[in-house]
């Protein structure tokens, strides 16, 4: 069946590597993610957000990932390590439905309220939980951007001198950071980047000091980064020339995810590429083909761009393939 984080975290950390975390909506998605773990050998987790489950049922998506397990085992994979977690629970009652209803990990957010209601929240959620073996993600600092539906104008990066008396206190299984990821498919304004010689945006780097500094308060302790798409040029340029409109899209560079996921980071949150690599193809799909109008006529192709994408996060830039 399913499985909670504990183990391939603790595993992850100690060979310096990441979990792939991708967030789906769409059985297609479910699809990719489970053929490309497959066919990787790696572990992964399946994501849920408050908005999957607005759009598609909680129900529906949760049967969908058991279903997943018992797919992967038919694509040949004698023991898949597939997580399902609720990504960015804002209340201890979505996180309760989620626990009672076959997730095996939860994330509460509490990262918006004052610190103390953070940790009040954080417990109760992780005093449920782990009476039935569910694992907790909290979060500490906040993203710039938009969080689910927690807006919030500017980031605050996590502080090292917290994250001991929060870890503590809340006995949560892993921490979310602050170090300049953002959500979405513009994680920078243009102000804040430089451009390079094709006039394409460099972001910013990540504050891998702040990382580096939480390490050593917490050795060994599971780190989390959202966020964490790299929005590549490829699939927006595709979108664009095929009547999308994304100007200026910007990501976190490959290289400084692959840097992170030998650190304690051992989880990466990647939603908005696997949106991109489903848009660019199904754009490109009725350019050229105006003629057909069956949906798996332009999903096939859809699910084939997410999948490669997804094997090249798992293979490239995380290392969490042949990890089973
Ligand atoms: O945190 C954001 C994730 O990408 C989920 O996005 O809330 O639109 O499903 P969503
Ligand atoms: P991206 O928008 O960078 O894919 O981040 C996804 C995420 O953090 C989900 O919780
Ligand atoms: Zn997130």
């Amino acid at each position: 069946g399913l499985v909670n984080t504990k183990e391939m975290f603790a595993k992850a950390v100690k060979g310096g590597y990441a979990i792939p975390a991708f967030n789906f909506n769409t059985m297609e998605q479910m699809q990719a993610i489970v053929q490309a773990a497959v066919e990787t050998k790696s572990p992964v987790i399946m994501q849920v957000s408050k908005g999957a489950r607005n759009y598609a049922n909680g129900t529906i998506l949760r049967y969908m990932a058991q279903g997943a397990v018992e797919y992967a085992k038919e694509l040949g994979c004698a023991h898949p390590q597939i997580v399902l977690h609720l990504d960015h629970g804002d209340t201890f009652e979505l996180c309760k439905d989620c626990i009672d209803n076959g997730f095996s990990s939860v994330m509460i957010d509490g990262s918006s309220l004052p610190y103390e209601e953070n940790i009040a929240l954080t417990k109760k959620v992780v005093e449920y939980a782990h009476k039935f073996d569910v694992t907790v993600e909290a979060e500490l600092g906040v993203l710039a951007g938009v969080e689910d539906e927690v807006a919030s104008e500017v980031s605050h990066y996590t502080k090292p001198e917290e994250v001991i008396d929060f870890a503590t206190r809340t006995g949560c299984d892993s921490l979310a950071i602050s170090i300049g990821t953002s959500h979405g498919a513009y994680k920078f304004k243009p102000e804040q980047c430089t451009r390079n010689a094709q006039g394409k945006l460099v972001p910013p780097p990540l504050a891998f000091d702040v990382l580096h500094a939480i390490e050593k308060k917490l050795p060994g302790f599971p780190i989390v980064l959202h966020g964490s798409s790299s929005v590549p040029q490829e699939e927006v340029d595709t979108i664009n020339a095929h009547g999308g409109k994304l100007p200026d899209a910007v990501g976190i560079p490959e290289e400084q995810l692959r840097e992170a996921a030998k650190s304690a980071v051992c989880k990466i949150n990647i939603d908005s590429d696997s949106r991109l690599a489903m848009t660019a193809a199904i754009r490109k799909y009725f350019d050229e083909h105006p003629e057909h109008f069956d949906p798996r006529q332009y999903l096939k192709p859809a699910r084939e761009n997410m999948k490669k994408m997804y094997i090249h996060k798992i293979m490239d830039v995380l290392g969490s393939n042949d990890k089973l």
